[in-house]
């Protein structure tokens, strides 16, 4: 292989993603199109795929460094996962996940982590979880000039304080919790949300309140843009998946097959 064709292309005729053709895609009723993705050549399948956004999920803990949550992943590790998809990733926009407890202490802290995330790896924008003091933080970052997609729903860097891996929203309580802090995060300046793990009913009823694209993920089929975790789709994860992730292939052996760990 020449040192030439490593360098990613972007897929012919396809223009870049930006903030606005997401913007577009969701007034035009295109779906939007989301994958993680972790290394180099994983950014070039999701590259030659043509998805329109990938992002360097804190699944990473999990499906690439084998810990049981997305809690332990660190930062300096995050930051060597993004910066290889960047080196493989052309045409998408490019999303990092900030990890736990590398954003919520204060703005400072959210600020100097995202800093960090795109003077070093050259991602497009960064996302956190959760709506609260997260909304705070969603600002200011965005305050500083960097974009942000928000995270609600299923927030698995808080399993523990939600009631582990649930989905969430089922009572009117809770339901009316999750809308306000997406209401809450899209007027923060948040270019996106993610909902995780949310009843079809309740995503249906938030979307109308939603002007910024809405990726699901568990969450139904009436969001914006659907989004999945790269070792989940091929089945070369054989930790625990929840039930509504989509397999195209099973390339490891179920949890099932070898023994539960
Ligand atoms: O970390 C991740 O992979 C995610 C997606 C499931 C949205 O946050």
């Amino acid at each position: 292989m020449s040192a030439g064709s490593l360098s990613p292309a972007a897929t012919p005729g396809r223009p870049r993603t930006t903030f606005a053709s997401l913007s577009a895609q969701k007034a035009n009723g295109e779906p939007i199109a989301m994958v993680t993705a972790y290394d180099y050549p994983s950014a070039q399948v999701a590259e030659a795929a043509g998805v329109d956004v990938v992002l360097v999920g804190d699944s990473a803990a999990m499906t690439v460094l084998g810990h049981e949550s997305t809690v332990p992943v660190t930062v300096e590790e995050m930051l060597m996962l993004t910066s290889a998809v960047r080196r493989g990733l052309t045409t998408p926009l490019l999303v990092a996940d900030l990890p736990f407890g590398s954003y919520e202490g204060s703005d400072e802290l959210a600020v100097a982590t995202a800093q960090r995330f795109i003077k070093t790896t050259g991602c497009d924008a960064v996302k956190i979880e959760r709506g609260g003091s997260s909304v705070d933080r969603a600002r200011a970052i965005i305050g500083a000039g960097i974009p942000v997609m928000g995270h609600v729903g299923l927030t698995p860097q808080t399993a523990a304080t939600i009631g582990g891996y649930r989905a969430q929203g089922r009572t009117a309580e809770e339901a009316l919790a999750l809308c306000e802090s997406a209401i809450a995060l899209q007027d923060a300046g948040c270019f996106a949300i993610v909902f995780e793990a949310i009843p079809t009913a309740v995503t249906d009823a938030v979307m109308p309140l939603l002007s910024v694209p809405v990726i699901g993920i568990g969450a139904g089929p009436g969001t914006d843009g659907q989004v999945l975790v790269f070792h989940d789709i091929l089945g070369i994860y054989d930790g625990h998946a929840a039930r509504f992730v989509k397999r195209y292939a099973q390339r490891a052996p179920r949890l099932e097959e070898r023994g539960a760990r």
